[in-house]
């Protein structure tokens, strides 16, 4: 197992390019079973979920070459449809093939998903609302077993705009006959991606980014070649790593409107940043404490949280984070805590008082949003951080310790023994 050794406070400077989003491309290529022709994927980024989840396809009868940076997959021959605890264990997302392998083929055998390190997280909304558009649901031995082929066109107003469950309905209603409308769906740009990939594969997806998504029924989908947005987290994780440590550096690769919020309160905040169309230029910055709550997007996203609450730890005076969207999305405090952080924990808040300067320490990775945030720390920090179970942050950060390296970040990734 690797660690990672941070020396700090760094300076950071130049320019880091983004890759492309992880919550766009599982979505994407569990939609991939959708199609029985190839589909071409673009720049899918290294990460050990894409991996789990190319796995899952393979195990499933898909075929996957691939070829610098292309990725083809040939779903024409789907041979199973099972998804087992192991994978479903190591990846939450492994859900996303309920929907898709219902539409395509009738039949679905998924592991529950479970509880995992930031709370319970059901998925009644998926599954309540796969049954009323006709999916029969059992739950047999921790499984769904999802069966039924001709789904009805039904309303289906989501109790909470979840966003799986958005994803795993418009999957499940492209073959539909009719129209089946999502309400109170979730609005993130990675819904729109989806949307936008299914429309590319010849579906009919209209409303994706607003509250009301309307898919039609096709009969057959075709060969197409796509290219995910940018990891809008990613991006915010190495603008407060910027921020933090009062340096010029060019983020690169994201549309900064897909942040407009997180983008909106750093600038209320007194940070000085420049919108490129597909850029964010973070200036040296003297920011003023904040008051965030998360929210579904467009609001303030969960996944930026813990590295938010990182920056604020840093920013002198009283800043307030409060958890709206999971239960015991607060992993990281303690941790930030051996970095010299004072956070009191009420409910779903967290109470920070801020000082200029954190100082390195022995760390421990629990989740993957919240290690990202013992990093930015780290790079903060007077001092040597080592950062340990980078495992979680394998799962969503595309070799971040070279992206730091070349933003002039003393870090070294070695194997936890030595
Ligand atoms: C996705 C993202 C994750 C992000 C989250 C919220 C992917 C692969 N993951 O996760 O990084 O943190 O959105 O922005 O895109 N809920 C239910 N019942 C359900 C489904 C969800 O009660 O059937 C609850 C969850 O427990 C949670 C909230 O709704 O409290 C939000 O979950 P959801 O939007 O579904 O998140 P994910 O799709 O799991």
């Amino acid at each position: 197992m690797d660690k990672l050794i941070i020396e700090g406070p760094n300076k950071l400077s130049g320019s880091v390019k983004i890759s492309r989003a992880k919550n766009a491309y599982l979505p994407i290529l569990a939609a991939v079973l959708l199609n029985d022709k190839p589909v071409h994927l673009k720049n899918l980024p290294e990460l050990r979920d894409i991996r789990t989840m190319l796995t899952l396809l393979q195990n499933l009868g898909v075929r996957v070459d691939q070829k610098e940076n292309v990725t083809t997959l040939d779903p024409s021959n789907i041979s199973n449809h099972l998804a087992t605890y192991e994978l479903v264990k190591t990846m939450r997302a492994s859900i996303f093939v309920l929907g898709p392998l219902l539409a395509r083929i009738g039949k679905a055998r998924v592991s529950l998903p479970g509880g995992c390190a930031i709370g319970t997280r059901p998925i009644d909304i998926h599954l309540d609302n796969l049954e009323k558009m006709g999916a029969e649901i059992v739950i047999e031995n921790g499984y769904v077993e999802a069966t039924k082929r001709n789904l009805k066109a039904v309303h289906l107003p989501l109790k909470f705009p979840s966003v799986g469950a958005t994803e795993n309905l418009m999957m499940a209603a492209v073959f539909t006959p009719g129209t089946t409308v999502i309400e109170n769906s979730a609005r993130e740009p990675e819904i729109v991606d989806l949307a936008n990939f299914i429309n590319a594969m010849g579906g009919k997806v209209v409303g994706a980014g607003t509250s009301k998504i309307e898919i039609t029924g096709v009969n057959e989908l075709k060969e197409v070649e796509y290219e995910a947005i940018g990891d809008r987290i990613e991006a915010a994780t190495y603008v407060m790593a910027g921020l933090m440590t009062n340096s010029e550096i060019t983020v690169e690769g994201i549309k900064p409107q897909h942040l407009e919020f997180v983008l909106d309160t750093l600038r209320s905040m007194g940070a000085n940043l420049e919108d490129g169309e597909n850029s964010i230029h973070v200036k040296p910055s003297q920011l003023k404490p904040a008051k965030i709550e998360t929210q579904p997007y467009p609001g303030f996203p969960t996944d930026i949280q813990a590295q938010m609450m990182a920056l604020c730890c840093t920013i002198p005076g009283h800043s307030i984070i409060t958890e709206a969207i999971f239960e015991n999305r607060f992993m990281h405090v303690p941790e930030l805590s051996r970095l010299g952080a004072k956070i009191d924990l009420k409910g779903n808040s967290a109470f920070i008082e801020g000082s200029e300067q954190l100082s390195g320490a022995p760390v421990m990775c629990t989740d993957l949003r919240a290690s990202a945030a013992l990093v930015v720390a780290a790079v903060a920090a007077k001092g040597k951080s080592e950062i340990r179970r980078i495992y979680h942050l394998d799962r969503g950060y595309e070799r971040l310790d070279q992206k730091l390296a070349g933003l002039g970040v003393k870090v070294q990734r070695v194997n936890e023994n030595m």
